[in-house]
């Protein structure tokens, strides 16, 4: 059987070790030979994973001129901006995790349960969403089946591997060099910088995206808090329908295969490392208004399993 040629940029990071894990556990790895590519200083050094030693490239290296059949970016928004077309120019699918082209009018934003079909023949780089929107995105395109959506409120209390690897090493050795405020003990208001209207970043990302991939215009309102816990984003979320809507109905959308209802509080501990995005604590404010917590992890569900379920949809469907 001929394999894929499969790049992981940022192969070494959070999301990219991810990747690479689902890629294991959903039995597809030996469908791919893999060429990884880190930052400048780490190449030449060698990776271990599942048994295999994987030699590290920089993209300054003439590695990069192979030809791929797919490209995960996973390395920030300069250097997919810097690099992705160069791949896709060569043939490459390219499925971006970074903010670089998502908001740009010829690449699909794609959440595959939700809009897979955006992606065609013709396309060549394809935005994955921001990990706080595609949770929130999962469950909303269920509920405009029931009624459409009038305003949604969503508060975020976001895990630190969101800000990557180095965020995640001040958490575990209590020092401040990636998040300057300090995170432990605290939580912090705003994620990304400020724009001009005082919305930061990470809020802009999730009222901008959410808008894209529902193709709805919505009055939608985003707070963003990073809190010290490794893994996980938690949102707290406000819906108001243009009709009444039942509980009951509400809960049996979310039946466990992509997103499942609880009855109890899920904590972050127990999403970590699971694919599921959890609605809990549901409730009704009037009939036509509801509340609810969102949970997933952004390592998986936000990012890299979202990544490999748009991989999978190319390989089934246009290759
Ligand atoms: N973390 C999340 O929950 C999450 C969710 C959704 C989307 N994302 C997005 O995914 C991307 C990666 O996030 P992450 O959390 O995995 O970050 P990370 O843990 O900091 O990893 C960054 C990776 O990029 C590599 N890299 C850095 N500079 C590079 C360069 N010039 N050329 C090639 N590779 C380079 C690093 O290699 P070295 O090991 O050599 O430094 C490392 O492998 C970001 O765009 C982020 O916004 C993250």
């Amino acid at each position: 059987m001929e394999r894929y040629k499969l790049a992981i940029v940022g192969a070494t990071g959070l999301v990219g070790k991810t990747l690479l894990e689902i890629l294991k556990e959903e039995n597809l790895i030996d469908q791919f030979d893999i060429t990884m590519f880190v930052s400048d200083e780490n190449s030449g050094k060698v990776m271990v994973f599942g048994g295999r030693e994987f030699p590290l490239f920089s993209l300054k290296t003439k590695v990069v001129k192979r030809k791929f059949d797919f490209v995960f970016f996973s390395a920030g928004d300069d250097v997919s901006k810097m690099w992705a077309e160069t791949f896709a120019k060569n043939g490459a699918y390219v499925i971006d995790n970074s903010n670089a082209f998502r908001r740009e009018k010829g690449v699909p934003l794609v959440v595959p349960e939700i809009n897979a079909e955006k992606i065609t023949k013709n396309t060549k780089i394809i935005a994955n969403p921001n990990c706080s929107t595609i949770e929130l995105v999962l469950v909303l395109d269920k509920l405009r089946k029931l009624a459409k959506m009038k305003k949604i409120v969503v508060s975020t209390y976001q895990a630190v591997s969101g800000a990557g690897a180095k965020a995640l090493s001040d958490l575990a050795s209590r020092t401040s060099f990636e998040i300057k405020e300090g995170i432990n003990d605290n939580a912090i208001a705003y994620i990304g910088e400020y724009s001009n209207d005082g919305f930061c970043k990470e809020e802009d990302k999730i009222m901008f995206e959410t808008q894209k991939i529902l193709e709805e215009n919505l009055s939608i309102c985003a707070s963003t808090v990073r809190i010290p816990i490794p893994f996980c984003h938690l949102e707290s979320v406000y819906v108001e329908f243009e009709s009444d809507v039942d509980l009951n109905e509400i809960k049996s959308l979310f039946d466990g295969k992509i997103v499942k209802f609880s009855s109890e509080i899920v904590l972050p501990t127990e999403c970590h490392g699971k694919n599921t995005t959890y609605v809990f604590r549901l409730r009704k404010l009037s009939e036509k208004e509801i509340a609810f917590f969102v949970l997933a992890d952004n390592l998986r569900r936000g990012a890299s399993f979202n990544a490999i379920e748009i991989l999978k949809y190319i390989m089934n469907s246009l290759v």
